[in-house]
């Protein structure tokens, strides 16, 4: 659920060419400018040398000014027609069974806010959060800031940060900060799909969940008086730490009212299932808590996200058009009616397919249209005013979205494509997705989970959403969790080199691709700040930081100083 740079090689078959070994050929050394003599051998006296250099991390700096983005809350509150009311519920604590509330007769009081938590019967609800407020940080001691010893090869590219570029860390409201129930949140679809309690915990890019701002989320109902100061608490220590707050409004956490009756599953591979609740009352409910989250603070955040990856739930056609709709809308509001000055935009996961054999046509068009699916389905309406494409909107109607494609497509994609039997489960992807290479390699380092190490493809990727889409590029998310790094002792989980050379080979990527292929990134978010619950599991460490679950004490890991370091020495000269 934080990938947006996994390569997924597509094949409907095997050709025969080299396309993977030409740009990685292992014997040229470019940096060798000497000739290579024979070896003179010769005796001399030793002695042991310290060959490491002691360097300390040191903190950004605070901000000198504060720019503003919008119209501070008082303003922007009377775009609003009628009065927003707010108000204050109280905690939901495990072991609650009865509702002791007597407002029975207010349909958004204290008795219907804890009616929402009784009737989504969570049977394993039992601990409450670590933290509801923010935590004032904990001064890093300076010997913990001793950057660690390099790994022995360094990216090539000889290129610093343009000024405007984005760096920073990301993190989601569930899956870093735990307080389920507390201060007036109401339940979220993720309680019904994952069972597990979660932990308590220059741009740190946060998620809001919906539900703890609205926890009745239609319009019109009251706001969460305890839910507006705690962000506003938490932006306003982003800012005091030196970073800019970058917001995500919805992160898979939907008010469970949507779902009322609905036979709720998870779907073992592609997370959600049975939700076809996406009708005209959820897009105007979320331009609603859309705009109360721009009202109370756009004046200080300069980066917006309205859905994060809505592949992952928007189910069907009408999903799609819903997260369309909404997306444009909410926009909308931002620039012409708030005249907010900051960025706002929408993050889609996507797996990069590349054709097996790039000049076979079949494999092309398998790549195109699994790219299309992924991405162009948001992304032609949104960037380029584009309709859907006919061919899928008649057929995804009343099909989902996502299906089984481990099983190979037979007859290839058109014959797949047009058969839109139910049987045919293959569809509408019809591509058969593999992780090998045509020689039988993996295509990268793995990770524990789908995300492999393949900065070779970042650039080709980067070039053709650029191209395609014509907008600036933010690499939202991208991170590795290492290989079993749960199961090992403290030490080794932090020394990560995997996770360092995964970062900074694709960082260095990103600068090819600004300077030399003219792509404009606008920034990039490591995912994630600190290892995090992945939806269930905490066994898949995303982080750059280790964090005891016992203690809550956080120790950063190699990769941490490796990718700080990176962007550090790169910045533009002055
Ligand atoms: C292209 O790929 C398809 C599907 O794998 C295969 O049947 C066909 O023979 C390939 N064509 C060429 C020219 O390699
Ligand atoms: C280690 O340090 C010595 C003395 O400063 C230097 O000559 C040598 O090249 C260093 N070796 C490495 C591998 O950096
Ligand atoms: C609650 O936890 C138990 C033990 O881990 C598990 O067997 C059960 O399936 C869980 N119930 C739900 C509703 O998830
Ligand atoms: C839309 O869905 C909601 C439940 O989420 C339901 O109450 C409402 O009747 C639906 N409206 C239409 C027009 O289908
Ligand atoms: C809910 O859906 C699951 C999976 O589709 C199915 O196995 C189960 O029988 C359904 N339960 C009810 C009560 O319909
Ligand atoms: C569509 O695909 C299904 C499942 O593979 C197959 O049984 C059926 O014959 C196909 N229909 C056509 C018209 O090819
Ligand atoms: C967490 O910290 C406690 C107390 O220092 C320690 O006993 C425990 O081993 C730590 N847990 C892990 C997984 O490192």
């Amino acid at each position: 659920m934080s990938m947006h740079l996994l390569l997924t090689v597509l094949a409907v078959g095997v050709g025969a060419q080299e396309v993977y070994i030409t740009k990685t050929g292992g014997s040229a050394r470019p940096h060798c400018t000497a000739p290579i003599d024979s070896p003179s051998y010769f005796f001399q006296p030793f002695s042991f040398t310290l060959n490491e250099t002691v360097r300390y991390a040191t903190s950004v700096p605070s901000l000198t000014t504060t720019r503003k983005y919008g119209p501070a809350p008082t303003d922007a509150l009377k775009h609003f027609t009628t009065r927003l009311s707010t108000t204050t519920w109280g905690s939901w604590l495990p072991g609650h069974t009865a509702v002791a509330a007597s407002d029975t007769a207010d349909p958004y009081g204290q008795a219907a806010w804890s009616s929402m938590w009784l009737s989504a019967d969570l049977q394993n609800y039992t601990t409450t959060g670590i933290y509801s407020t923010t935590v004032s940080p904990t001064p890093v001691p300076r010997k913990e800031l001793v950057l660690p010893p390099a790994d022995y090869f360094s990216p090539t590219d000889c290129y610093d940060f343009p000024k405007d570029f984005v760096f920073g860390v990301a993190g989601s409201a569930a899956q870093i900060e735990g307080a389920v129930g507390l201060e007036g949140r109401s339940p979220s679809l993720l309680e019904k799909l994952i069972a597990d309690d979660p932990m308590g915990v220059e741009y740190y890019s946060f998620t809001i969940p919906w539900t703890r701002i609205l926890p009745f989320a239609l319009p019109g109902t009251p706001v969460n008086k305890q839910a507006i100061d705690h962000y506003n608490d938490l932006i306003d220590t982003v800012l005091d730490a030196g970073m800019q707050p970058v917001v995500t409004m919805l992160h898979f956490d939907s008010p469970l009212l949507f779902f009322a009756g609905d036979n709720i599953t998870r779907h073992p591979d592609i997370g959600f299932n049975n939700a076809g609740y996406q009708n005209e009352t959820f897009v105007d409910a979320f331009v609603n808590y859309g705009k109360v989250l721009l009202t109370h603070f756009a004046d200080r955040v300069p980066i917006w996200i309205t859905f994060n990856e809505p592949l992952l739930y928007s189910f069907n056609f009408q999903g799609v058009d819903n997260v369309v709709h909404a997306h444009s809308r909410i926009y909308h509001f931002y620039h012409d009616e708030l005249k907010g000055s900051g960025k706002i935009g929408i993050k889609f996961n996507d797996n990069f397919g590349v054709p097996k054999d790039p000049k076979n046509a079949s494999h092309v068009a398998a790549a195109n249209r699994f790219q299309e699916l992924q991405l162009g389905f948001f992304a032609n309406p949104i960037f380029l005013g584009k309709h859907l494409h006919e061919e899928y909107v008649g057929f995804l109607r009343h099909r989902p979205l996502h299906c089984d494609s481990r099983i190979p497509a037979d007859g290839g994609v058109d014959a797949c494509a047009s058969n839109t039997s139910t049987a045919n489960s293959l569809f509408p992807y019809c591509v058969k997705q593999e992780t090998t290479n045509r020689y039988g390699w993996n295509i990268g380092y793995r990770s524990d989970s789908y995300v492999y190490i393949t900065p070779t493809y970042l650039r080709e990727y980067l070039f053709d959403i650029y191209n395609t889409w014509r907008h600036p590029v933010f690499v939202s998310e991208f991170g590795f969790p290492v290989y079993s790094e749960a199961t090992k002792d403290l030490p080794d989980q932090l020394f990560d080199s995997p996770r360092s050379i995964y970062y900074l080979s694709f960082m260095s990527e990103i600068l090819k691709s600004i300077y030399e292929d003219g792509v404009h990134v606008m920034g990039a978010l490591a995912w994630s700040f600190v290892d995090n619950w992945e939806f269930g599991d905490y066994a898949q460490q995303f982080g750059i930081q280790a964090v005891n679950r016992t203690t809550q004490q956080r120790h950063y890991k190699k990769s941490f100083f490796d990718l700080v370091d990176f962007v550090k020495t790169r910045q533009p000269k002055q």
